[in-house]
């Protein structure tokens, strides 16, 4: 199993990123934005909670992010492995999810942080919200969207930093570019881990 996180600010390209890593690797893309999203336009009584707190920019609560993720995170943990975008968030949510995967004896491998400047962050949620449809693609819920990334997200990179995990990865550049360089921390990883896979156990000692 190869299993990454795209991590970022709003407007970074985790959504576009993750579909494209998918698709070259394999991949099973969970997106808990769309997931919610998916059960908003459903009308059912959850979807109209979930509504309340992404309308205003705020974080959905861990327990009800949890609950959906987990589902969709089982159902595909015998595949070849899950992108994750936009999930975890929390801390709390990191250690559940480091929890799911050590229970299939796997784990996380990669966790790619998008770095693209504030500035254009807000071009790009522009640009979209003039045919998103989405009712938080507005410049004053994307502020308190960007002000929470910082306080309560952004803390996740020291998390996946001492696990030596993350990689940071400039997405200031066209779409193509971008995957392109994040293909290269995935091949990077590959490489290495054939490499210790073929090294017998005296070479590693
Ligand atoms: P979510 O859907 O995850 O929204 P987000 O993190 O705010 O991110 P976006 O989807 O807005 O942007 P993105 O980084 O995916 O960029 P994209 O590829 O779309 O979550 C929505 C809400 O759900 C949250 O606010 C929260 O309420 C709730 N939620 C979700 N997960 C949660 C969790 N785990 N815990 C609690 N609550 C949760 O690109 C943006 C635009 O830029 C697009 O138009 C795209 O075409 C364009 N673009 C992309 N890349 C480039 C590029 N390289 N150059 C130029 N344009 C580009």
């Amino acid at each position: 199993m190869l299993n990454m996180i795209l991590f970022g600010p709003p407007g970074s390209g985790k959504g576009t990123q993750s579909s494209r890593i998918a698709c070259r690797y394999n991949l099973v893309h969970l997106s808990t934005g769309e997931m919610f999203r998916q059960e908003v336009r459903r009308g059912s009584g959850y979807g109209e909670e979930l509504a309340s707190y992404m309308n205003k920019g705020h974080l959905v609560p861990d327990q009800l992010v949890i609950r959906k993720l987990y589902r969709a995170a089982l159902a595909n943990m015998k595949g070849p492995g899950l992108v994750f975008d936009g999930f975890p968030r929390t801390l709390h949510q990191a250690r559940i999810l480091d929890q799911l995967m050590t229970r299939f004896e796997t784990q996380v491998h990669i966790v790619i942080c998008l770095m693209v400047e504030e500035d254009e962050l807000f071009s790009r949620m522009m640009g979209r919200a003039e045919d998103s449809g989405r009712e938080d693609d507005n410049t004053h819920t994307m502020r308190r969207r960007l002000e929470i990334y910082h306080q309560q997200t952004k803390p996740l990179k020291e998390y996946y930093r001492q696990q030596k995990k993350i990689s940071f990865v400039s997405g200031m550049a066209p779409v193509k570019d971008v995957s392109a360089r994040i293909a290269k921390v995935v091949e990077y990883y590959r490489q290495k881990k054939e490499i210790l896979q073929s090294l017998t156990e005296d070479e590693i000692s």
